[in-house]
């Protein structure tokens, strides 16, 4: 069995310099937000996990569908030798891409979440025998110092995880992964679909109550991390749909008027009762916008492939 090549590029104070400048700027930011990348320690990847098992939640289900029915195509459509993965969580419906793609040599997942990484990158090497993997800890809106490994590659960003980035993020983050890119290689992308509110604001506010403990993980997330004395109960879950932006917020609001006090950033933060900090936004797509979004970033939209519901979509652009 060959060994799993772990990276860290981010050093563990970039990551604690990141945190902190993102708490500071978002909670003295009106109205107050936290950036999604924050939720994903280990509990964090473990309630996302369990997000993509509920009834209510359809994206990874559907994105699956798209996968086992399509993998075949995307693997001789890009030929690819290196899969690079972002934000790759658990590489639970990336196995069928893997299994697609006969000539793959190396794997590349990266994530933020060190135990989402490290977990998925032995069970996959004890699963494939011969499949070089190199687990790379970094954050994939910066750089990223790829191994080595042979082209052509196949970036895939599953998930719908670029509608957590807002549109100017979304525009820097793609011509990113173009100015990564060599000819030969290509980028496939998983994007949701606008649909019914009922059907989106349910996948985000489920009955279990799993995804509001997801969204209240941020604030255990910077109590550990910098000695905030956050009450997550002392806050609600909101799920709300904007029909301008076509995006759901997350959001969690003060249950009543109190003061967070975050000693690592020797900050006080008041909250009045109803306010509102926003946590997350998940942008739901339609063909038009992805085609433009992507030839803005000098990339063309060569496949689009949805599920039989059209809920979802994936999209793969090779350079030529
Ligand atoms: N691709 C998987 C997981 C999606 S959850 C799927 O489709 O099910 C989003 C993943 O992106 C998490 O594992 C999270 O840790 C990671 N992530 C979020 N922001 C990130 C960032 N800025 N850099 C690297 N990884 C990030
Ligand atoms: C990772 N990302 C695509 C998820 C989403 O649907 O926006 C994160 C999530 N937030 C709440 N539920 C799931």
């Amino acid at each position: 069995m060959s060994p799993l090549h772990v990276t860290r590029t981010l050093p563990e104070d970039a990551t604690d310099a990141a945190l902190r400048a993102d708490v500071r700027d978002g909670l003295t930011a009106d109205p107050k937000t936290l950036p999604p990348k924050w939720f994903y320690d280990a509990r964090g990847s473990d309630l996302f996990e369990r997000i993509t098992e509920l009834p209510e939640y359809y994206p990874t289900r559907a994105e699956r569908e798209i996968l086992v029915a399509r993998a075949g195509e995307i693997a001789a459509a890009s030929g690819a030798r290196t899969l690079v993965e972002l934000g790759s969580g658990s590489s639970e419906k990336t196995r069928h891409l893997i299994d697609a793609l006969t000539s793959l040599a190396a794997y590349v997942p990266v994530d933020v979440s060190e135990s989402a990484l490290t977990q998925a990158g032995r069970a996959l090497i004890a699963e494939r025998a011969g499949l070089e993997v190199h687990a790379l800890i970094a954050d994939f809106t910066a750089p990223l110092a790829l191994p080595g490994t042979p082209g052509p590659r196949l970036v895939a960003f599953l998930g719908g995880t670029i509608g957590n980035l807002l549109p100017a993020e979304r525009a820097e983050f793609l011509a990113l992964v173009r100015s990564q890119l060599a000819p030969g290689d290509g980028l496939l992308l998983g994007t949701d679909l606008v649909k019914d509110e009922r059907v989106l604001v349910r996948a985000y506010d489920d009955a279990a109550g799993v995804t509001a403990a997801f969204n209240k993980n941020v604030l255990a997330v910077v109590n550990r991390e910098l000695g905030a004395d956050f009450e997550p109960d002392a806050f609600d879950h909101v799920a709300l749909w904007d029909p301008d932006r076509e995006w759901i917020e997350m959001r969690l609001r003060s249950r009543t008027a109190q003061t967070v006090k975050v000693p690592a950033l020797d900050l006080a933060v008041d909250f009045a009762a109803g306010e509102e900090l926003r946590t997350e936004v998940s942008a739901k797509f339609r063909r038009d916008g992805v085609t433009a979004e992507l030839a803005a970033a000098g990339l063309e939209l060569t496949h689009w492939w949805t599920d039989a519901e059209d809920r979802f979509a994936l999209s793969l652009s090779v350079l030529r």
